[in-house]
C-alpha cells in the first residue's frame, strides 16, 4: 500500500537518529543493567523541578511510593511486568526532557507531563516507549514543531494527547499506524496547518474521541473518512478552517453524542436525512458557517439532543417542527439566519426549555401563550423578526425568566403588568408599536436592571416606582410620554435616554418643568452652566455700560480711566493714592499688588502691570471686558480696571487668608489633608473652567502659588490669568523673562515654543500639587539649598525609602497623597503630550485622590 511505504521511510531515519544518539553520557557505562529506579532518577535529573515537586525521588525509597509515581502493585516493585504511570501533570516543570532513560523505565504505560513549562519539541527518543505505552499526555506542556512521524510506533497507544501545545505543520498521515487500538486523539488547540490527509483516519477504527478543533491555519475539507470511524463518540472540528460540505458520511456515525463544526467555513445544505441516526447525540453545534437551506425535519430524531446551536448561517425556510417538542431540549440558538414561520404552540409542562435565541430571522405570527407555561425557561429573545399581536401577560410565568429581547417586532397593545417576573434582568421592547404607559408595577422587580422601551407609542408619565431600582439602562426615548421625570432618574442618568419624548420634563431637558424653556445642551450640568453663564455675562455688560456713563459723565480730561464691572466705591484718585509701599502684598512679573481699604469696609487688591505694553484703551478694555465674563467660584472676580497711558491696573476682590504661596512659605507650614485636597481641586477646576468652558480658549500663563488667594475654608480663587492679553505678547515675554524667581513653574516647552498651550498651565498646576503633596515651597530662591521641587522630587522618587511625601500629615491619608503624588508627576511630565488635560486632572482628584471630600454632584453645583 501507498500508505504503507510512505511510513517506512521515517521509520528508517528514526532507527539511525537512534542509533546516533545512543553514546550518551548516562549509557556510556551501560555495562551494568541500570534498575527503573536508576531510570527515573536519571530522568529526574534532566528536569528543572522549581517547586521541588520531586524532591521525595530519592534512592531510600522504593519508586513505587514516590510521589506522582503509581504501581499497579506497589510490592511487585522489582516485577518487570508491573506497571508504571508518572503523572507530573500541573509541577511547573521545564528543562530538556532525558526520555531515553524514562522509556528504558519496564512497564511505563501512562505518561503525562501536561501543564508543565518545557519549551521544546517532541523528544523523538519517546518512540523508544512504545512497547509498553498506553497513554501519552503532553497537553499544554508548551511543546512546539512538527509532530513527528515517529509517535506512529507508539504501538499500544490508546490515548494521545497533544492539545494546546503550539504543534505545526501537517498532522503526519503516519498516525494512521496507530490503528484500531487508539481511542483518544487530541490535537486541538494548536497550530496545525495545510490539509488532512484521508489515508490518516480510515484505519483510526477504535477512535471514541477526536478533537482538532482550534488550528485555525488549517485549510482543508472535511475527509468523508471521518464518517468511517464508526466509534466516534465526540467529534470536535470547530474554529480550524474547515471549508466544503459536511460528507453524507457523517450520518452513519451512530454513536456520536457531540458534534461541533462550529466556526468553519462550512457551505452548502446540511445533508438530507441529518439526525436519522444519530440517536445518542446531545449537542449539535453548527453555528457560524455559510450553511444554508433548509433543516433536516430527521433531526427530531435525535431523542437525547440538549443543544440545538445552527446560529449565524444562511438557514432558511421553518424549523424543524418537531425540534420544539424532543423532551431533553435546553438550548435552542437559531438567530441570525433566514429562518421563517411562527413560533409553536409549547408543550407546556414537558418542555425543558432554558434557551431560545431566535434574534434576527423572518419569524412571523404571534407569540404563543403556552410560552408562559415553560417553567425552565430564563432566556427568550426574538428581536428582529416580524412577530405581531400582543405580548401575552403571563410571558413572565417562568420563575426563571431572566432575559427577554423581543424589540424591533411589530408587537402591539399595552405592556402587560409583568409583576411574576421576579428573576428579570433585562427588558428589551425597544422598536415596536407599544402603546399605554408604562406599567408602574416595574418598579417592584428586584432584579430588574436594563430597560429598553425606546421608540414605541407608549404614553403618560415615567412611573417614580422606578426609581427602587438599580437601573444600568433606562431607556424611553422616542414615545410619547409626558409629565416630570422622577429626579433620581435624571441624576444617574444621561437625558440622552429620554430624547424624542417633547412632553417631558425636568432638569436638564429642553423643558424644566415651570415652562420655560432652554436651548438643549443634552446633559443637565451643561445646561446649567450655560445659563448661569449667560446670566453673568449680561450682568457685566450691563454693569459697565453704567461705569462708561458716569465716567464721562464726570471728568473726560482725567488722565486715568477707571472702569468697573461691579460697584466700587472708589476713584482713580484714591486708586493712585493707595499704591503706597506699606500696602505692597504681593510682587510678580509684572509689578506689585497693592491691598486697598475702602472707606465703606470693602478691601480691593489692585494689581499695577508697570510695564503695561502701551496698548490702547480700546483694545485694553475689549481684553478686559473679555476677562470679566469668566466667572467660576474658583476664579478671582475681576472688579474693573484703571487705565493710563503707560499703565493698567486691575482691581480684584481682596481674599482675607492670603495667597496659598503666603502660607507655604509661612515658617511653619501645617495643613491637614483635606484642606490641601480642597485647594489642589478648586485650583483644577478653576483652570478647567478657562481651558475648556470658553471659546476661544483662556490660558492661564501664569499660574503660581501666590497667584492662588484663598477664602473661606480655604476655598482657591484663582487670579492674574490672561494678563498678556491685558498687556500685549511683546511685553508678555519681556516681563516674564526679567522674572528670575519662580521659573519652576514654567514648563520646559515655554522658552522655545511658538505659542503657548493649554499643557503649559497644565505643568504649572502639576507644581502647585506638588508643593501642596510636599509641603515644601516651589522654590526658595534666597536658602542655600535651593528647591525647584519638580528636581527634588524627581531626584528621590526612584530611591527605596526617600521621604517625599509630608511627614506632618497623618498615615492615614498616604493612599490619596500618593495618588496625588502619581497625578503631579503626569501633569510635570517634561513632554507635553504625556500631560493630562484639566478636566481630566479634576476628575482624578475627585476620585482617586480623595473621593470624600468632594462628591461629584457637588462638583456639579457652581455658586
Ligand atoms: C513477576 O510476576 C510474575 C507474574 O505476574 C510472577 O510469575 C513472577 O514470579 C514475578 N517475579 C518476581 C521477581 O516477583
Ligand atoms: C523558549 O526558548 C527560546 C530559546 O530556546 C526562548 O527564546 C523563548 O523565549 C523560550 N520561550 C519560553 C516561553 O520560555
Ligand atoms: C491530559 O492532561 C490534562 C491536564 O491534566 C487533562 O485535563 C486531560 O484530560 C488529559 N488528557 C487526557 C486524554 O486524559
Ligand atoms: C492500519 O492498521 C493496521 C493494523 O491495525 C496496520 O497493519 C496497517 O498498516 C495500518 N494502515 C496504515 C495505512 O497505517
Ligand atoms: C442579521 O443576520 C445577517 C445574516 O443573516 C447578518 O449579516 C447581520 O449582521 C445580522 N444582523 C445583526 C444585527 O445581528
Ligand atoms: C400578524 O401578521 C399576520 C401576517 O403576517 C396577519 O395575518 C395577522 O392578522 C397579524 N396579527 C395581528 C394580531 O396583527
Ligand atoms: C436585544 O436585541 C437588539 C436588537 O437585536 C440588540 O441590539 C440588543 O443588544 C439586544 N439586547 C440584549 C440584552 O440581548
Ligand atoms: C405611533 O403613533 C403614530 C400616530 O399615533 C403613528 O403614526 C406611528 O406610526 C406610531 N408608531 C409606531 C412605532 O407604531
Ligand atoms: C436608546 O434608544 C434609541 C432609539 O431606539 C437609540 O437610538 C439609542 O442608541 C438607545 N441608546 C442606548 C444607550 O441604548
Amino acid at each position: 500500500m501507498a500508505a504503507a511505504a510512505a511510513t517506512s521511510l521515517p521509520l528508517f531515519l528514526l532507527v539511525s537518529t537512534l542509533i546516533a544518539a545512543s553514546p550518551s553520557p548516562s549509557s556510556a557505562a551501560a555495562a551494568e543493567p541500570q534498575t527503573p529506579q536508576d531510570l527515573l532518577l536519571d530522568f529526574k535529573a534532566s528536569l528543572h523541578d522549581p517547586t521541588g515537586a520531586l524532591s521525595s525521588w530519592s534512592p531510600s525509597t522504593p519508586y513505587c511510593n514516590w510521589a506522582h509515581v503509581s504501581c499497579t502493585s506497589a510490592t511487585a516493585a522489582a516485577n518487570a511486568t508491573v506497571t508504571v504511570s508518572l503523572s507530573l501533570d500541573g509541577l511547573g516543570l521545564s528543562g530538556e526532557l532525558s526520555v531515553s532513560s524514562l522509556c528504558r523505565v519496564p512497564g511505563l504505560a501512562e505518561l503525562s507531563l501536561a501543564s508543565n513549562g518545557f519549551n521544546q519539541t517532541i523528544p523523538l527518543e519517546l518512540a523508544r516507549c512504545g512497547a509498553s505505552l498506553i497513554s501519552l499526555n503532553l497537553s499544554a506542556g508548551a511543546f512546539w514543531g512538527p509532530l513527528p512521524e515517529q509517535l506512529a510506533t507508539l504501538a499500544s497507544l490508546v490515548s494521545l494527547d497533544l492539545s494546546r501545545n503550539s504543534f505545526e505543520g501537517q498532522v503526519p498521515a503516519g498516525l494512521a499506524a496507530l490503528g484500531s487500538t487508539l481511542e483518544v486523539l487530541d490535537l486541538g488547540s494548536n497550530r496545525l496547518s495545510g490539509v488532512l490527509h484521508p489515508a490518516l483516519f480510515g484505519n483510526l477504527t477504535g477512535l471514541h474521541f477526536l478533537d482538532l478543533s482550534g488550528n485555525q491555519f488549517m485549510e482543508s475539507e472535511l475527509p468523508p473518512e471521518i464518517g468511517r470511524m464508526s466509534s466516534l463518540r465526540w467529534l470536535f472540528l470547530q474554529g480550524s478552517g474547515f471549508t466544503g460540505v459536511i460528507p453524507d458520511s457523517f450520518l452513519g456515525l451512530e454513536q456520536l453524542q457531540v458534534l461541533d463544526l462550529s466556526m468553519n467555513s462550512l457551505t452548502g445544505a446540511v445533508p438530507p436525512g441529518f439526525g436519522l441516526k444519530f440517536q445518542k447525540l446531545m449537542t449539535l453545534d453548527l453555528s457560524q458557517n455559510g450553511l444554508s437551506g433548509p433543516f433536516p425535519e430527521e433531526i427530531a430524531k435525535c431523542s437525547m439532543l440538549q443543544r440545538f446551536e445552527v446560529h449565524e448561517n444562511g438557514f432558511t425556510g421553518e424549523l424543524p417542527g418537531g425540534l420544539w417538542s424532543l423532551p431533553d431540549l435546553r438550548v435552542i440558538r437559531a438567530q441570525s439566519n433566514q429562518f421563517t414561520g411562527r413560533l409553536p404552540e409549547f408543550s407546556g409542562g414537558q418542555s425543558r426549555l432554558e434557551q431560545i435565541q431566535l434574534d434576527n430571522n423572518s419569524f412571523s405570527g404571534v407569540i404563543p401563550q403556552s410560552i408562559g407555561q415553560v417553567r425552565t425557561l430564563y432566556r427568550f429573545s426574538a428581536s428582529l423578526n416580524e412577530l405581531n399581536g400582543s405580548l401575552p401577560d403571563n410571558i413572565c410565568d417562568s420563575p426563571a425568566m431572566s432575559i427577554m429581547n423581543l424589540s424591533r417586532n411589530s408587537l402591539s397593545g399595552t405592556i402587560p403588568e409583568l409583576k411574576s417576573c421576579k428573576r428579570l434582568v433585562s427588558l428589551y421592547l425597544a422598536g415596536n408599536g407599544f402603546t399605554g404607559p408604562i406599567p408602574a408595577s416595574l418598579g417592584d422587580l428586584p432584579v430588574l436592571t436594563y430597560i429598553d422601551l425606546s421608540s414605541n407609542n407608549l404614553t403618560g408619565g415615567i412611573p417614580t416606582e422606578l426609581q427602587n431600582l438599580k437601573l444600568a439602562l433606562l431607556n424611553v426615548s422616542y414615545n410619547q410620554l409626558s409629565g416630570r421625570v422622577p429626579p433620581a432618574l435624571v441624576s444617574e442618568l444621561p437625558a440622552v435616554f429620554l430624547q424624542g419624548n417633547p412632553g417631558l420634563c425636568g432638569p436638564g431637558l429642553p423643558n424644566d418643568c415651570d415652562g420655560t424653556w432652554r436651548k438643549h445642551r443634552g446633559l443637565a450640568l451643561a445646561a446649567t452652566v450655560a445659563s448661569f453663564l449667560t446670566g453673568v455675562a449680561l450682568l457685566a455688560v450691563g454693569a459697565f455700560a453704567v461705569c462708561k456713563r458716569l465716567l464721562h459723565g464726570g471728568e473726560p480730561s482725567s488722565p486715568w480711566k477707571l472702569v468697573l464691572f461691579h460697584p466700587v466705591k472708589i476713584t482713580g484718585e484714591e486708586l493712585i493714592a493707595g499704591f503706597r509701599d506699606k500696602s505692597v502684598i504681593g510682587r510678580g512679573a509684572f509689578g506689585k499688588v497693592y491691598l486697598i481699604e475702602l472707606q465703606d469696609g470693602q478691601s480691593i487688591a489692585v494689581k499695577r502691570l508697570v510695564n503695561s505694553g502701551r496698548l490702547p484703551f480700546r483694545a485694553v478694555k475689549n481684553e478686559m471686558k473679555a476677562l470679566a465674563k469668566v466667572r467660576h467660584r474658583n476664579i478671582a472676580k475681576m472688579l474693573g480696571f484703571c487705565y493710563s497711558e503707560g499703565e493698567v491696573s486691575i482691581i480684584y476682590d481682596y481674599l482675607q487668608m492670603g495667597s496659598l504661596q503666603d502660607l507655604i512659605c509661612a515658617p511653619k507650614f501645617t495643613m491637614g489633608w483635606k484642606d490641601r485636597v480642597r485647594i489642589a481641586t478648586g485650583v483644577a477646576q478653576g483652570l478647567a473652567h478657562l481651558h475648556h468652558d470658553h471659546t476661544p480658549q483662556v490660558l492661564h500663563r501664569d499660574l503660581k502659588a501666590s497667584n492662588v488667594l484663598l477664602g473661606d475654608e480655604f476655598e482657591p480663587r484663582i487670579t492674574g490669568f490672561g494678563i498678556d492679553r491685558v498687556v500685549g505678547e511683546m511685553a508678555y515675554q519681556t516681563s516674564m523673562a526679567s522674572d528670575l524667581n519662580y521659573k519652576c513653574y514654567m514648563a520646559p516647552e515655554q522658552s522655545c515654543a511658538k505659542n503657548p498651550t493649554h499643557l503649559m498651565d497644565v505643568y504649572s498646576f502639576g507644581v502647585i500639587l506638588l508643593e501642596l503633596v510636599t509641603g515644601k515651597p516651589a522654590e526658595q530662591p534666597a536658602s542655600d539649598d535651593s528647591v525647584d521641587i519638580v528636581r527634588w522630587v524627581r531626584r528621590r522618587i526612584n530611591l527605596a525609602d526617600s521621604q517625599i511625601l509630608d511627614p506632618s500629615i497623618s498615615r492615614t491619608a498616604q493612599q490619596g497623597m500618593q495618588a496625588a503624588l502619581e497625578l503631579a508627576l503626569r501633569c510635570t511630565s517634561v513632554m507635553p503630550d504625556q500631560r493630562p488635560a484639566m478636566d481630566e486632572v479634576v476628575r482624578s482628584l475627585c476620585f482617586s485622590v480623595h473621593p470624600q471630600t468632594l462628591l461629584p454632584t457637588e462638583i456639579a453645583l457652581e455658586p
